[in-house]
């Protein structure tokens, strides 16, 4: 099991640069499974999802290689073949391959890929919006089959602006008959991006960003060549760490207006941060002051830096109040951090965080991805050291987070237990 050991107290300072966004990066990978082409796909992170869903392509029997940052995806010889339980279980974003089998194929037989520790994660959105495309959609035994002889294009309310269900609609309708309207869409940045790649291998979608988009089906589809956008909620854990610690940091690759409502949330808790084109500076110094968080779907604050910044409140001056409002089980680290000294407990679909002046190291357990890292954020600040267990999870979103923040000032180790 590889854990992270942490010694707090050493400010950060320096440059740090961002990857490349992982839940950018899904999708379109997952899209180059539409044109049977070869893609390739610049600045891909090297994380552990990334390498889960270069598997699930494989599986389906395309070539994907590497070269440097980029990934080349020829996906001529893929066939709608099963995915397993055992590997759609490995990462809920393998259901992405929905929408771009069964617009390539006619047919696709995916397992749920399951709940995690944030949440049930259904996925009735995706199923209508399919459905509404004229999928034939069975559930049995944990798969899920669609089949449609034809997609036809349609108009599609989402109850709620879900990201995936967004994408998997996007990606079917591509090449369906006429026009195909998602209302209520999803607004995230990586939606966008999806639609700029979608958009370079010869679909017409247009609206992405807001929350009506249009998809006028074509009949054909060209290799692709793209650059996936910075990671924002890797960024955003960075201002964190250079705020939590009083430091001073210089974060680059950086589209800064994906991050405006971390900056502001930021900003209000009194830190420094100063924003440039393609990079942002933060300047730690005085205790932050509690602010309250409320989650939204973007270009509200994030659901993905709720854990984050929860961190930042414990050692805030004041008490701030966390309400988390897309996912229904996402507070897994606050019994962690509570361990760490913090001063917090949930109350319904709230959590009540009082600063205290400093946290203390202890051992304490990565539950998922961004409850893992939010424990790096405040094992860098507390008083002695820390170990961080089960930091595959942090792996999953983080590339080499431990040679980062060391290149930064940090003391932390990868060790192997
Ligand atoms: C994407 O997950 C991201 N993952 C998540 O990031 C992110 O937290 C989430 O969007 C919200 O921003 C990727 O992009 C790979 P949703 P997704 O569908 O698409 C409910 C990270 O840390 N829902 O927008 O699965 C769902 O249960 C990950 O990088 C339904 O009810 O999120 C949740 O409560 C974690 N029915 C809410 O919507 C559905 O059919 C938002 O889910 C689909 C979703």
């Amino acid at each position: 099991m590889e854990k992270y050991v942490v010694f707090g107290g050493n400010r950060l300072e320096g440059t740090i640069r961002v990857s490349g966004s992982k839940n950018a990066s899904l999708p379109i990978l997952a899209a180059c499974l539409l044109n049977g082409q070869t893609n390739i796909i610049h600045g891909i992170p090297k994380l552990r999802d990334i390498m889960v869903m270069q598997e699930v392509l494989g599986y389906l029997g395309a070539r994907v290689d590497w070269d440097g940052d980029a990934m080349l995806i020829d996906t001529e010889r893929v066939e709608p073949f099963e995915i397993s339980e055992e590997l759609m279980r490995r990462m809920r974003a393998s259901n992405l391959v929905l929408g771009p089998l069964l617009s390539r194929f006619g047919k696709v037989k995916v397992s749920y890929p399951g709940g995690c520790q944030i949440g049930s994660r259904p996925m009735d959105l995706h199923i209508k919006g399919l459905q509404a495309l004229g999928a034939k959609i069975t559930e049995k035994y944990g798969y899920i089959t669609a089949e449609a002889r034809e997609l036809i294009g349609t108009e599609i309310h989402l109850d709620m602006p879900s990201v995936g269900a967004t994408e998997n609609i996007m990606m079917a309708a591509v090449c369906a008959k006429g026009q195909t309207v998602i209302r209520n869409a999803a607004r995230e940045p990586e939606i966008v991006d999806l639609q700029n790649f979608l958009n370079a291998i010869g679909a017409s979608v247009k609206g992405a960003g807001s929350d009506m988009i249009k998809i006028n089906g074509v009949k054909y589809l060209n290799p692709g060549r793209h650059t996936v956008i910075p990671d924002r909620i890797e960024a955003g854990t960075h201002m964190i760490a250079a705020a939590i610690t009083g430091g001073d940091v210089q974060i680059v690759n950086v589209i800064p207006e994906h991050l405006e409502p971390v900056t502001a949330k930021m900003r209000e808790a009194g830190i420094n941060i100063e924003v440039g084109v393609d990079s942002i500076h933060v300047r730690g110094g005085k205790r932050p002051k509690a602010v309250d968080i409320k989650t939204m779907p973007y270009p509200g604050f994030p659901t993905d830096m709720q854990p984050q910044m929860m961190a930042l409140m414990c050692t805030a001056e004041g008490t701030s109040i966390i309400t988390e409002t897309v996912f229904e089980n996402r507070y897994k680290h606050v019994a962690e951090l509570r361990r760490m000294g913090a001063d917090s407990r949930v109350e319904g679909q709230s959590a009540i965080v009082k600063g205290v002046e400093r946290l203390s190291g202890a051992c304490v357990e990565a539950t998922d991805l961004r409850a893992g890292a939010a424990l790096v954020l405040a094992a860098l600040a507390a008083e002695n050291g820390t170990v961080i267990e089960n930091i595959m999870h942090i792996e999953r979103g983080y590339e080499r987070l431990d040679a980062k923040y060391s290149a930064l000032g940090a003391r932390i180790i990868r060790v192997h237990s």
